[in-house]
């Protein structure tokens, strides 16, 4: 194996990439909350003014912002009342009746880049103006109806998520109860392309039967294209004989090694015949609560980077040909850009 693909290198390398890490819509005007981004803690507070996003430490005696609340247009430290702007600039330091202005420059905020983007609260670590997210019309398409899914932790590292998410095989299985025991576990042919910034995969998709519910429209065959934009942004789209159409996007954030929260969404095309838009939401979280269960029960918490310690690679089926394919294309995408991260970062 090459000695430069450890586990420590994908967080590293993922510092510049754009990770969500909330829904626009459940962060208000005023509201303040944290999150872990790749073993990170941010906090995340919307101004006025824009959102600020910085590592969730204030720069006086490193309480967590994300206890402070929003104090003319500032975001204020609960503990002695520091107060910052957008840009992470300390604004006002109580304490002091005319605060230097060498003393407020050196109190700045570990600011991060923040951008939004298909309803979403995307952070990048390390700003690196070079990645930018992938394009997906049609979530951004007015004539489409578009829906976020809840964002759904995962207590298994991210890549097991992905996996998941590319595997065709578990349907009958680990979602008997849903989509259906007739689904067969045998996949189709699949058309597997590399690409430059991920691979695309088109195969039909057999019509799913269920006992449990009547067979619908989602049930129904179609073709089935799923993309990879490297490193974690994965969309299917299905095509249905009547023409209509569906793209799904996951993105698994990692918290930390061993713990993701999946973002995810849907767009469905113009005067889709099928489930209402909330069924079809309805539906999809239980769907991805099963496959929770599965990412959570499989050991070790996250797919090793290198096969030689089993996990992937060693006992394989056609259908795994995806899942395989990520891994490759993971590997070679970390090797790529090994160079940019020093043994420091
Ligand atoms: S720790 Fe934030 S103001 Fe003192
Ligand atoms: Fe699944």
């Amino acid at each position: 194996m090459d000695d430069r693909l450890n586990e420590d290198l994908p967080f590293k390398i993922l510092r510049r990439e754009w990770q969500p890490v909330a829904i626009s819509e459940e962060l208000k005007q005023d509201r303040v909350k944290s999150f872990v981004l790749l073993d990170t803690e941010i906090v995340i507070a919307r101004l006025s003014t824009g959102l600020l996003v910085a590592e969730n430490a204030c720069s006086h005696k490193g309480a967590r912002l994300s206890i402070g609340s929003i104090c003319e247009d500032r975001l204020q430290c609960a503990y002695h009342g520091w107060q910052f702007d957008k840009e992470g600039n300390c604004m006002n330091i109580p304490s002091l009746i005319n605060p230097p202005e060498t003393k407020l420059k050196t109190s700045r905020l570990k600011k991060k880049e923040v951008q939004e983007r298909y309803g979403m609260i995307w952070v990048q670590l390390e700003k690196d103006e070079s990645i930018t997210l992938p394009d997906i019309p049609e979530f951004e398409n007015p004539e489409w109806t578009y829906m976020i899914g809840p964002p759904t932790k995962f207590q298994s590292g991210f890549r097991r998520e992905i996996e998941n998410y590319l595997d065709m095989t578990h349907f009958a299985f680990a979602h008997s109860t849903t989509l259906g025991k007739a689904a067969s576990a045998v996949v189709p042919k699949m058309n597997i392309v590399t690409l430059k910034d991920g691979f695309q995969m088109d195969a039909p998709f057999p019509a799913l039967a269920s006992a449990h519910e009547k067979p619908g429209k989602l049930q129904e065959s179609h073709m089935r294209q799923q993309r990879c934009f490297l490193p974690n942004f994965t969309t299917i789209r299905q095509t249905f004989n009547d023409g209509d159409m569906r793209v799904l996007v996951h993105i698994p954030t990692p918290n930390t090694h061993d713990e993701c929260t999946v973002f995810w969404s849907v767009a469905i095309s113009p005067g889709f015949k099928g489930p209402v838009p909330e069924d079809q939401l309805a539906f999809a979280v239980k769907v991805l609560d099963e496959d929770r269960f599965m990412c959570e029960n499989q050991v070790p918490k996250e797919v090793p980077l290198n096969p030689s310690r089993g996990g992937w690679g060693v006992l394989v089926t056609p259908g795994d040909l995806l899942a395989n394919t990520f891994q490759k294309c993971f590997r070679q995408y970390l090797l790529d850009r090994s160079l940019m991260v020093s043994d420091n970062d």
